[in-house]
């Protein structure tokens, strides 16, 4: 018989610890080892312990459970830590995250829900050895790329569509698309592809998921291109959670060498659970002031969760040459050089997107085409770098975005 998951609860509240004993008392996958009323001492006792899964309550007397999420980390990395909290704010969340928490349970939640994120969070961090590949050339797990920005419009979908295919096309690897604006995804519009099933589908099959159950709900672009697509319905967003994404991107990983994550532009749960489960975040931004001040915070969010260079690069989309701001201030004040630039190309995206072919296919030789190759020798790590196109010079850039951070 599988070793039992070895499951330590910190909650300083007797009747929410008893709670839990009872919903995980009826599943012989799961023992619990421990529990611990504060945080000091959940410290203690795990580091004695090394439990596979903690169940931290974030609101504890003395140490709350965030601080000692940090100490645990940085203590006992190998033991998984999943907040509890009443309070189901992106900010708790976040909070959460940062302090090495893999998962979030807003209470009160149900025993389904509490099991589900015990084993999908054991999963995810300890996955089987056997695990299927589809793509048996591959010995290593994928990599996953998300197209990211907390502006909406910015270029997103229209981004990770094409560098999704021109990759599959430069690598001849197999790339795997999630569409995670889990509301208006809207990718297999962009590819002209029409959905039979999406992740909504996929979710009310989590618990059997691997990879040959993915397989059934991807669609195929082309030979090497296979998209997982948002819900058909807004609605049906909400079925969907963190832990879900965290699950399906793992598989993903042991599907495909590069997956590419479309996004939504907001820091909700969702967005959090796939921004963590990311080697890459392309943060797009473009030359206007309000985007900057917008991705100026989204930066700073992310290194508030520790994201370091290596893995959040800014990509610069839409750059005209009769801008009026100059791209070297632009970087000063956000503290980050662009990584790539995408030329603004209105007739070939406009194009590309009423034709359902992505632009890298249907306009090859154009500049925008062009810059979506640099992108790919980005995330594949080549050393051919994209050049940066200056813009022409605007005054007080740098003192306007100054201005609106204090
Ligand atoms: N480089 C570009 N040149 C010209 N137009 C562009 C470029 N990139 C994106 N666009 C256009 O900008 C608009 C927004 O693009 P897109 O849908 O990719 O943004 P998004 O960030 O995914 O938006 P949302 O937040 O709504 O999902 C679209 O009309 C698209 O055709
Ligand atoms: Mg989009």
């Amino acid at each position: 018989m599988a070793e039992k998951i070895k499951v330590f609860i910190a909650d300083d509240i007797a009747a929410t610890r008893e709670n839990i004993c009872k919903l995980m008392a009826f599943d012989p996958s799961l023992v619990i080892i421990g529990h611990a009323e504060s945080g000091i001492e959940a410290v203690a006792k795990v580091k004695k312990l090394k439990p596979d899964i903690i169940l931290m309550d974030i609101n504890m007397p003395g140490m709350d459970g965030i601080t000692a999420s940090e100490q645990i980390s940085a203590d006992v990395p190998e033991s998984t830590i999943i907040m509890m909290s009443v309070q189901g704010e992106p900010e708790y969340q976040r909070r959460a995250m940062a302090a090495g928490a893999k998962n979030y349970l807003v209470k009160p939640f149900s025993g389904d829900e509490l099991l589900q994120a015990i084993k999908q969070s054991f999963k995810n961090e300890n996955p089987p050895s056997n695990a299927i590949r589809l793509d048996s050339k591959q010995k290593e797990q994928g990599k996953l790329i998300t197209v990211f920005s907390t502006k909406g419009g910015i270029g997103k979908t229209t981004i990770a569509a094409n560098l999704a295919v021109a990759l599959a096309a430069e690598t001849g690897l197999k790339i795997g698309i999630v569409d995670a604006d889990l509301q208006f995804g809207d990718v297999a519009l962009l590819l002209n592809l029409m959905p039979r099933a999406t992740i909504a589908d996929l979710v009310q099959n989590i618990e059997q998921l691997d990879a040959k159950l993915l397989e059934d709900y991807l669609v195929q672009f082309n030979n090497n291109v296979k998209l997982l697509p948002a819900p058909l319905r807004p609605e049906q967003a909400e079925t969907v959670t963190g832990s879900h994404l965290s699950a399906i991107l793992g598989t993903m990983r042991s599907s495909f060498s590069y997956t590419v994550v479309d996004t939504a532009p907001t820091f909700s749960d969702t967005m959090l659970a796939v921004l963590a489960a990311s080697d890459i975040i392309l943060v797009v931004a473009a030359l206007d002031l309000p985007t900057i001040k917008n991705v100026k915070l989204c930066l700073e969010v992310m290194e508030s969760l520790h994201y370091g260079a290596e893995k959040v690069k800014v990509v610069l989309n839409k750059t005209t040459t009769d801008g009026d701001m100059d791209v070297g201030e632009v970087e000063e004040s956000l503290g980050y050089k662009f990584a790539a630039t995408v030329p603004s190309d209105s007739n070939v995206v406009l194009a590309s997107v009423n034709r359902g072919v992505p632009f890298v296919v249907s306009h090859q030789a154009t500049p925008v085409s062009q810059s979506i190759d640099s992108l790919v020798d980005l995330v594949i790590g080549s050393r051919r770098g994209t050049e940066l196109r200056a813009g022409q010079l605007a005054l007080g850039v740098v003192d306007r975005v100054k201005r609106l951070f204090g």
